[in-house]
């Protein structure tokens, strides 16, 4: 008798991969394209997202997409989403990652910097999934993965808009995977601890100016919180997602899945 390996094959599937420019969202990009899927990378840059495209592995079914949208932009979110499903089919993974609000304390942030944080998270998800998910049903088969942060868990201090936007969009995805779940789609988030991207880069140099310590002192405060002792490479992130957009995770609905080496303190 042979026992099957776990299936992980993405053969056959396409999949829309938000902030696929740089960082998690273009490990997720090369972790998903190793699995066979082929892809759809967005975000504003056309120059970074066609370098990336250009350097994944080619798919039996056709070549990979970029779509440069501003997740700012609602009205425009809609409009390439749509546009995209009609001139090239349906997406059934998709993984919802963008930039991360600016830091700063909650009590001086302007109501408009909720907004447009909410506006880029919670309101682009949303018309991602009201566009995607009809093909998703129609498939008997969907993902949608959303990366957000530990925040959910334990709000990180200095980062009040992006840490009550987070809260959001881990409950807006609980649940989307109520409403979905019988129709074989499931809907999780990822929470990437302390992860090696331009973005940890900025925090870390916010920090160093506003503590007046040098950047590699913030960053060893930093990898002291985390039991592995280390930051996380981007892939570590990726595959993770990859793994939640497979197959074999079609029993794992509705999770907050942290990815940071330990650092977070609750169970
Ligand atoms: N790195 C970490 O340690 C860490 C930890 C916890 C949570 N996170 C969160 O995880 C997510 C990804 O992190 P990262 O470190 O990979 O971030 P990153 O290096 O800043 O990458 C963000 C990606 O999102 C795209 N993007 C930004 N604003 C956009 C917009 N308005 N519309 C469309 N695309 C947009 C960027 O491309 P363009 O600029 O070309 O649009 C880029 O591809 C962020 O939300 C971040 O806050 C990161």
């Amino acid at each position: 008798m042979t026992i099957p390996p776990p299936n992980l094959s993405l053969a056959g599937r396409r999949a829309l991969v938000c902030g696929a420019s740089q960082g998690i969202g273009r490990a997720t990009a090369e972790a998903l394209a190793s699995l066979g899927a082929r892809l759809t990378l967005v975000a504003r840059s056309a120059e970074k997202l066609r370098t990336v495209a250009a350097s994944l592995p080619v798919p039996e079914d056709g070549p990979h997409e970029v779509l440069v949208v501003d997740f700012d932009d609602s009205a425009a979110v809609r409009t390439a989403i749509a546009d995209l499903i009609v001139r090239v089919g349906p997406h059934t993974i998709v993984i919802n990652n963008s930039g991360g609000p600016a830091a700063g304390p909650i009590f001086t942030a302007a109501p408009e910097e909720f907004i447009a944080a909410m506006t880029r998270h919670v309101i682009a998800n949303q018309i991602i999934a009201q566009e995607t998910v009809p093909g998703m049903k129609e498939a008997g088969y969907g993902r949608i993965v959303n990366v957000i942060s530990t925040s959910v868990y334990e709000p990180i201090a200095n980062l009040g808009v992006s840490n009550a936007t987070r809260g959001a969009v881990a409950s807006w995805a609980k649940t989307l995977s109520k409403e979905l779940g019988s129709f074989g789609i499931t809907v999780n988030s990822v929470l990437p601890g302390f992860t090696d991207t331009e973005r940890l880069g900025s925090l870390i140099e916010g920090r160093s100016s506003k503590e007046g310590r040098s950047e590699d002192q913030v960053a060893d405060t930093m990898r002291g919180l985390i039991p592995a002792g280390r930051f996380a490479a981007p892939r570590e992130v990726g595959d993770v997602i990859a793994f939640l957009a497979s197959p074999v995770a079609s029993y794992i609905n509705g999770v907050c899945l942290p990815v940071d080496g330990g650092r977070l303190a609750s169970i």
